[in-house]
């Protein structure tokens, strides 16, 4: 402490050098970039610089101690040969693990300090991880040398403050820093991965007028044309009730998109009438609430989600839905995670930096930032996704990390993944030069898809005119999302699977439109029925597909593995990546093998024997599956 005291009155960065090992920190030393972005996502233009006297609510992420073990660890405590299998960790015990040491904090202080950012002027996270400060652009700029614009979409809406394409950090900052916000992150709410509207829309885009189905079959000989709860139990033999609701399962849905309640008891009515009357229980995340009289537009992932979620676990298990962002900002995945454990969380109670164009915004945000305050669901699922090039890498990597802690902590967390293909989001591929756009060439992943620690959900369908007990294909009527990472490391319990296929099934693309290293991290990681769910929607049933359907739906399965597991006194599932890959789990979900998942003027990737980047191992087979894990301690 006297030590850095003594730095920040002294004036002279010469004087400096000569006193002391913390002189690299000093202004005058050698800069390095720390962060890069090779383009703003698409849409978004700088429009002027900005005002050097705005101010920045400045966000240092400090580098967390042991991450290069968060692997090792999560495999100890999921990988089903570990003999500590399902011991999971307690929040704390993860908050201690990785909260940024003394050292760490010191050196950025200081370095901020000598920056005139007196340590006054900070505050540094509950959860230890970052330091908050709010600093000018001006002051941003000298600090990060680097140039702020406000950018805009020509569509209109909001600004967005953010730099120019990289920052800059002393070279002996650097290694201490994980991220720095706002700067170049555009940290864009709510992208729902693409509900399909089964029938078009349509001339002009106009109201669902048109599409509704005439005449709801709910019988197992329509599995092909109309999917209804009772087809999906009859797919994957989902034959189980859970009696007592032990185990907990959350939805994520981001505002503005939401739900009529009144549209459950069309649903239930029609297909489960026990349930008439039920609601899924709001859980609302920075000012989440359940808002009325949206467009319809807004309405279809949420019932869907929901509608299927709380049908096929029944009446006796409580859905929480996560209702993320008020009608004024919306919300985001940090904003979620920030919620969820206080050793990400980046505010306390203050506004929230890293969303979503609002600088320079006078409006107040009108909610209060929520820091580790929910205790986390057994299993989430979430169906809204970003591409990886929508983001910058170390953005993704926290982020990535932070869904290893939960699974430490023994959170299932499922993620669709995406309903174009080998493209990305709205069907935007990859110019050689980075940028998305439409009828680009190279594979565009998703995130978090590609982070190795959620657990990724692809999409089937039942083939025209088959039977109910006929295997599935791979969904055809739109691309499930699947492919390699260009950002993630293939993680441990993958490999064999992974290099298994790149060897049997050589894919016939040329190296620069795919990630063909054979390093990187593929996804899906399983599949399920992403086609014609029939979805009561303003009082009337329309079918709607998706992974955004997929994941939801094999989450409640896995919601009734963890019921039949915690009625025994065993720990929930937790992260299942490392169990499902194993020898003994592979071989238990249905092999889908036929179809693909075109996208960038391809055909994508094929469905072959075993995991394949299209469908993953497979689908559920619940009665397999069930009795496997309950083998396990
Ligand atoms: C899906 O639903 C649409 C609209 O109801 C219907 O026309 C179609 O036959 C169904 N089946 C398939 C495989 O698309
Ligand atoms: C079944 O759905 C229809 C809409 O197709 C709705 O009008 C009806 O009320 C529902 N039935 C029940 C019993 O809720
Ligand atoms: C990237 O490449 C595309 C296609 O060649 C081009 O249209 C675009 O202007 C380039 N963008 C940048 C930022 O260089
Ligand atoms: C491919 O993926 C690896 C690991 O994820 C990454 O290091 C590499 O940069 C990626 N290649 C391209 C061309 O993006």
């Amino acid at each position: 402490m006297l030590l850095r005291r003594l730095l920040t009155t002294l004036a002279s960065g010469v004087l400096l050098s000569s006193l002391n090992p913390l002189a690299h920190s000093s202004p005058l030393s050698r800069r390095v970039p720390h962060e890069t972005r090779r383009s703003v996502p698409l849409g978004w233009q700088p429009v002027r610089r900005a005002e050097p006297s705005t101010v920045l609510p400045l966000r240092i992420g400090l580098a967390q101690p042991n991450l290069h073990l968060i692997e090792s660890f999560l495999n100890d405590v999921s990988h089903p040969d570990s003999p500590n299998y399902g011991k999971h960790w307690s929040a704390a015990e993860v908050a201690e693990m990785f909260r940024p040491s003394d050292e760490t904090l010191e050196i950025v202080r200081t370095w901020l300090a000598d920056n005139g950012i007196h340590e006054y002027r900070t505050r540094l996270s509950q959860g230890g991880g970052w330091i908050l400060a709010d600093v000018t652009v001006e002051e941003a700029e000298a600090l990060l040398d680097t140039d702020y614009y406000v950018y805009e979409k020509p569509a209109g809406g909001k600004e967005h403050i953010a730099c120019d394409s990289a920052y800059h950090l002393p070279e002996h900052i650097s290694e201490h820093v994980e991220l720095i916000m706002p700067t170049l992150h555009f940290d864009l709410p709510k992208r729902r991965s693409v509900v399909k509207r089964t029938s078009k829309p349509g001339v002009g885009g106009g109201p669902r007028v048109g599409q509704k189905i005439k005449v709801v079959f709910n019988d197992l000989a329509h599995c092909d044309e109309q999917i209804t709860l009772d087809c999906l139990r009859a797919l994957y033999g989902f034959d189980y009730d859970i009696a007592s609701s032990k185990s907990t399962f959350a939805v994520v849905e981001f505002t503005p998109e939401t739900h009529n309640p009144s549209d459950f008891d069309v649903f239930f009515g029609n297909f489960s009438k026990d349930q008439v009357g039920e609601r899924p229980t709001l859980v609302g995340i920075d000012g989440g609430v359940i808002e009325t009289d949206v467009p319809e537009d807004f309405l279809g992932e949420s019932s869907l989600d929901l509608q299927y979620a709380m049908g096929l676990v029944g009446k006796n298990q409580e859905v929480l839905l996560y209702q993320v962002g008020d009608t004024v900002e919306g919300g985001s995945f940090n904003n979620l995670l920030d919620a969820l454990d206080a050793s990400f969380c980046t505010f306390e109670g203050g506004d929230d930096p890293t969303q979503d164009g609002i600088y320079p915004d006078t409006a107040p945000g009108g909610f209060d930032e929520q820091c580790g305050s929910i205790k986390s669901a057994d299993v989430i699922t979430n169906s809204y996704g970003y591409n990886e090039a929508d983001l910058t890498p170390f953005y993704m990597i926290r982020q990535c990390n932070e869904y290893a802690k939960l699974g430490l902590m023994g959170v299932s967390f499922l993620y669709a993944s995406g309903d174009d293909g080998v493209g990305g989001n709205d069907a935007l591929c990859l110019e050689s030069n980075g940028t998305q756009a439409l009828g680009a060439p190279i594979f565009n992943p998703g995130f978090p898809g590609g982070c190795p620690w959620v657990t990724n959900v692809g999409a089937t369908q039942i083939a025209p005119g088959n039977p109910v007990t006929a295997p599935e294909i791979a969904s055809a009527e739109f691309g499930s999302g699947g492919g390699w990472s260009n950002v993630f490391a293939v993680p441990e319990y993958q490999k064999s699977a992974v290099l298994g296929y790149l060897k049997e099934f050589p894919p016939p693309y040329p190296s620069d439109i795919w990630n063909s290293t054979g390093i990187s991290r593929a996804f899906p990681d399983i599949a399920g029925n992403g086609w014609n769910y029939t979805v009561a929607i303003d009082g009337e049933f329309v079918p709607i597909g998706g992974t955004s359907a997929s994941s939801p739906m094999s989450a409640s399965m896995l919601t009734a593995v963890n019921d039949a597991r915690l009625r025994k006194g065993k720990s929930p599932i937790g992260f299942i990546n490392p169990t499902i890959y194993s020898d003994a789990f592979r071989g238990l979900f249905n092999d889908i093998t036929i179809g693909s998942n075109p996208g960038c003027g391809t055909n994508g990737f094929k469905a072959e024997r075993g995991w394949d980047p299209v469908t993953g191992l497979g689908t559920i087979n619940f009665p397999k599956l069930l009795a496997a894990w309950l083998e396990l301690p």
